[in-house]
């Protein structure tokens, strides 16, 4: 399984460490949307996105990437994220907006995952040193590195299922 991620972490380098942790348990190539192209794009069975969350959404140059890939005919993704708050699905979910593109795209989407990540953004909580101090912490990595073994897990399943449906043909 031949995966790539790519990554946005402009803020305090929050995201990239849950990029890292992901890539460490997949052996996943790492890429900024600028280093991607169509062609990368289709060498890689699974592709992550990710980014923190700035003002509501993910950075506009992973939209801006999916906008110029050509349809990706069920390709597997998957989205991660960072933000200062929590991600309540019901009252705001970050991820929806990229996910909302992916599915346009045509990938498939497998898995999501989001942790907070040190946010000094806010005016009145930087006199604070801001909030979520300290994260992703070792707790966030784990759950990161839990996420990706169940990534695999599911993509190895997957792949089973392909060959012996070939075979039953
Ligand atoms: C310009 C800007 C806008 C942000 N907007 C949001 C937001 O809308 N919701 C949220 O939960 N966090 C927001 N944050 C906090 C970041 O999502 C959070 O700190 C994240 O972990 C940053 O990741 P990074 O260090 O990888 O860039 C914002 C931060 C910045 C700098």
């Amino acid at each position: 399984m031949k995966t790539l991620i790519i990554y946005v972490s402009m803020h305090h380098g929050n995201t990239e460490k849950i990029a890292k942790t992901i890539a460490g348990v997949l052996e996943a190539d790492l890429a900024t949307p600028a280093e991607v192209d169509a062609d990368t794009v289709s060498k890689h069975d699974l592709i992550g996105f990710g980014s923190g969350i700035y003002f509501w959404k993910h950075h506009p140059s992973i939209f801006s990437l999916v906008e110029r890939l050509p349809s990706q005919n069920g390709r597997a993704a998957f989205i991660f994220s960072t933000s200062g708050l929590r991600r309540i699905r019901l009252l705001h979910d970050f991820d929806k907006p990229l996910r909302k593109s992916l599915l346009a795209k045509g990938f498939r989407i497998i898995g999501e995952f989001n942790c907070r990540g040190w946010d000094t953004y806010p005016v009145w909580v930087k006199p604070f040193g801001g909030i979520n101090k300290g994260k992703p912490g070792e707790k966030e990595l784990k759950e990161a590195e839990l996420f990706a073994i169940s990534l695999k897990k599911y993509f190895k399943a997957y792949l089973y299922s392909l060959q012996v449906g070939q075979y039953h043909l």
